[in-house]
């Protein structure tokens, strides 16, 4: 088996990623990149590898392959960088952040002709491989209507620690841009894809006792609906509620199916509900399922044994040179229902459509398409990261963040 020497950037989520390349899958890590050196200080003895602060020097490294994992609303330029250095790109959430991104991306995959995957590991959760199976062997008939849901309550102290700095990404990203995790799988079992969007967004409450102790300038969360290319309706519900958990739910002309709400969530619950047909039993079944490849390694892996699938589709997608299912298209437009969906909330909810960039012709409308909301970067026109507008952390939620920035060793603002 031809090794591939890959490299990763971006040492937060990044290290599952370098830890899980290994020769089982054929990958060789040789490189690591992270802005921080004091990151890469601390893994530099474990990994024992090449290590780079500088993403360009990073890239002339002799490598196959780039898993990125650096801020979520800068892989798109990262992605396009590596491609034309010719290197294979994996690329975590989102793989754009605005739809001129998504434009400029694909044409650079196609015209690089590397192998390009967009890492969502949500679909690869057990429940959502065996609901892909259900789907196809046909047991809940066409799907219809579904929901996905990616709800992560967490407390000031661990949303601090995971969004250092004022303008960490965390700290303004608006509520409907992290969406691939709910829809991911939906698009994922039934191969439909999305072709209409609008959007609503949760403001924040002043009576939630955690986002007063954060630098946070944007909203707590959203809910997105989305016509999908074969009609069915989907329901997406995303990020900063109470009631945390990971759900999906399809109903389809036969039947419905769905991981558990409670106790053990990785369980299916399928429920056959066959009227003027022959019955199939058990009509209402729930069971824990397992992998259908790889049990044992996936396992043990991180998020619910999605993140090895990550590492293992590329590898073989490299190796037979076909992209593989979460290829350019697929990602980037499960990224841009984010964006879209935030415009939509912005106005009025109006239901916007969602470009397939499959094709030239919305390729040409988008191609130039930059609204953002990042603050860092902002222009007359561009809109504020919450649907209040201009939101200024508390100072007291400043002083709360500074605190355990500082304490965690963060030398920024
Ligand atoms: N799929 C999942 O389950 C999952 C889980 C966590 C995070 N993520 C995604 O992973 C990405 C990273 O998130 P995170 O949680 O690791 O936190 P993060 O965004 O704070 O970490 C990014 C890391 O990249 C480094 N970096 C940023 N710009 C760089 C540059 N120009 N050169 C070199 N290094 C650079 C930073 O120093 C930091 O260590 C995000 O896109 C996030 O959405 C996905």
């Amino acid at each position: 088996m031809k090794r591939i020497r890959v490299g990763v950037v971006g040492l937060r989520r990044g290290l599952g990623f370098a830890r899980g390349a290994g020769s089982a899958l054929g990958m060789e890590l040789v490189a690591v990149c992270d802005q921080e050196s004091s990151r890469l200080e601390t893994v530099e003895s474990e990994l024992g590898v090449a290590t780079y602060t500088d993403y360009d020097k990073f890239l002339e490294h002799d490598l196959d392959a780039v898993i990125l994992a650096n801020y979520f609303h800068e892989h798109a330029p990262f992605a396009i960088k590596a491609l034309s250095a010719g290197k294979h790109v994996m690329s975590e959430t989102a793989a754009c952040f605005t739809l001129a991104e998504g434009v400029a991306l694909v044409r650079q995959v196609e015209k690089s002709g590397k192998i390009y995957m967009f890492a969502e590991n949500y679909p690869y959760m057990v429940f959502n491989q065996e609901m892909r199976r259900l789907y196809k062997a046909g047991e809940i008939g066409e799907f219809v209507y579904g929901e996905g849901e990616y709800v992560h309550s967490m407390s000031a102290n661990d949303l601090n620690a995971i969004s250092p700095g004022v303008h960490h990404w965390r700290n303004w990203i608006p509520a409907t841009y992290y969406c691939t995790h709910s829809l991911a799988p939906i698009m994922f079992i039934t191969e439909t894809w999305p072709v209409s969007v609008t959007g609503f967004v949760i403001a924040r409450s002043e009576d939630d006792p955690v986002w007063g102790l954060t630098a946070r300038v944007n909203d707590a969360a959203s809910v997105i609906i989305l016509r999908m290319d074969n009609g069915a309706v989907v329901k997406l519900l995303q990020v900063g509620l109470r009631g945390d958990g990971v759900w999906v739910r399809l109903h389809g002309t036969r039947g419905q199916m769905e991981n558990l709400r409670h106790g053990d969530t990785r369980m299916v619950r399928l429920r056959r509900e066959q009227y003027h047909e022959e019955d199939r039993e058990p009509r209402d079944q729930i069971y824990l399922p397992e992998f259908p490849e790889h049990h044992e390694e996936a396992t043990r892996a991180g998020h619910g044994g999605g993140d090895f699938f990550m590492n293992y589709h590329f590898a073989q997608a490299i190796r037979t040179g076909k992209q593989p299912f979460l290829d350019v298209y697929r990602g980037v437009a499960m990224s841009i229902v984010g964006p879209l969906a935030y415009r939509s909330a912005l106005a009025g909810s109006a239901t916007l459509e969602v470009p397939d960039f499959r094709r030239e012709g919305p390729r040409r409308k988008y191609a130039k398409d930059d609204w953002n909301p990042d603050p860092t970067r902002r222009r007359e026109g561009d809109p504020w990261p919450s649907v209040r507008g201009e939101v200024k952390p508390s100072k007291k939620g400043l002083e709360y963040a500074r605190e355990i920035w500082r304490r965690m060793g963060y030398e920024g603002d």
